[in-house]
């Protein structure tokens, strides 16, 4: 079983748990990453490059694992949203170079991600060498968890190994149906760790527990708040979420800054009401640039608020960052947070991003892969693309309609 002190008590194998050797090894991975634009309609092709591999560099373990230990490896990703058709704007080929790159060696880019062809490639394999199949989304099945395609995926795994923290709230063919179907199923690496920062959120935190959220709209993030709120003693919220809160307490918002929308309104004064009763402290921005940036009273407001914390969770820019003039708010929160001794953990690609530009990064404990994915964890402690291999000794859930694919689960 895994051996990580916080993940022992799960009931999760660990890729470490099977013997590997001469096996097709299926690891469904999250390579959903930003890449270089294409070339606009007329102009010659350019190759396009991944421009952030941060969840490529972090599967890194677990590749490696596998092609260490002798495993076909065979590794599956879906790429934006393709909507089930093929469509090479949305090819996986980018990135199986910029992986032939770190591995240092070869890999097969299949034309399809299923097949009897396929099939016959992944046979051929000699152990330790990879192979990246394309696209999962260019088959609408894939997130419809479509029964036929889960069992033709099927015959491409002997062990199924899943490191797709990012996507592991879809409950799609490749993270639910397929581990659904399978005996042979566990994690790899990049789940292990991420289980490991999370469930320190979410069981016994140090306290005080203190959060930091940001972006756009509080209606999207009213759940995550809701659950915070059972573990938090305060919130400091910016970006432009803040200026529902603005509304509610009928502060002036800047003019030309964005405008909350009535949804965002009634959600934002559903939360003050609910800290209210709880006696949790929220702070508010107290001033802002132009509107799309905390001010440098709020920062050292955030900053005097963070200053106690043991854990800390950050979800969520504090300004528009990407735009350099407004970049210094967050910029300085991530500076600040990166000297503490807190345990802290950031969720959201956008976020991590800042983080990264920012040149804290390394300050921090956790910077996580997951987007939705971190969000949904802490609202609902676990995800459904997570549970699905933490039971491998019962029937198949009826809702996948699966039968069990593989028959012998002490296999591996
Ligand atoms: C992500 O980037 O959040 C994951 O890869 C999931 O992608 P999706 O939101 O398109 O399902």
């Amino acid at each position: 079983m895994a051996t990580d002190t916080t993940t022992a008590q799960l009931p999760i194998r660990s890729i470490r748990d099977f013997n590997l050797k001469g096996r097709r090894v299926f690891l469904r991975l999250d390579f959903n990453v930003p890449l270089s634009a294409k070339a606009p309609a007329g102009a010659p092709n350019v190759d396009r490059i991944v421009e952030d591999d941060s969840r490529i560099q972090e599967a890194l373990p677990t590749i490696k694992y596998a092609i260490e230990n002798g495993a076909k490896v065979i590794i599956a990703s879906h790429l934006g949203r393709p909507d089930g058709k093929a469509n090479p704007d949305f090819s996986l080929e980018p990135i199986a170079t910029h992986l032939a790159g770190l591995l240092k060696q070869e890999v097969t880019l299949a034309d399809d991600c299923v097949g009897e062809g396929i099939e016959l490639l992944t046979k051929g394999l000699k152990n330790g060498q990879v192979m990246l199949l394309e696209n999962l989304r260019f088959h609408a099945d894939e997130e419809e968890n479509g029964l036929e395609f889960i069992q033709r995926l099927a015959q491409l795994a002997d062990i199924y190994i899943t490191d797709a923290f990012g996507t592991a709230h879809r409950k799609h063919a490749s993270t639910y149906g397929l581990p659904a179907a399978l005996t042979n199923k566990g994690m790899g690496f990049l789940i292990e760790k991420e289980l490991k920062f999370l469930e320190r959120l979410l069981k016994a935190p140090e306290t005080p527990f203190l959060a930091v959220l940001g972006g756009s709209k509080v209606s999207d993030k009213i759940k995550t708040i809701q659950s915070l709120f059972k573990r938090v003693s305060g919130i400091a919220i910016g970006g432009a979420m803040a200026h529902a809160f603005w509304e509610v307490k009928k502060i002036p918002i800047p003019e030309g800054a964005i405008h909350p929308k009535p949804a965002d309104v009634e959600a934002a004064r559903a939360i003050l009401d609910e800290a209210g009763k709880r006696g949790i402290n929220i702070v508010l921005p107290v001033d802002t640039n132009l509107g799309f940036d905390i001010g440098p009273k709020s920062v050292q407001l955030f900053c005097d608020f963070l200053r106690p914390g043991k854990t800390i969770f950050w979800n969520g820019p504090l300004g528009w960052f990407e735009k350099p003039e407004y970049a210094k708010g967050t910029y300085a929160i991530a500076e600040f947070m990166s000297k503490l001794s807190a345990l802290r953990v950031v969720g959201g690609g956008d976020t991590v991003s800042a983080i990264k530009h920012s040149g804290f990064a390394s300050g921090f404990d956790h910077l996580s892969t997951g987007g939705g994915a971190v969000l949904e964890y802490l609202e609902n402690e676990g995800l459904p693309g997570i549970d699905i291999i933490k039971d491998y000794s019962k029937v198949p859930p009826t809702e996948t309609k699966a039968r069990y694919l593989q028959d012998d689960p002490s296999e591996g």
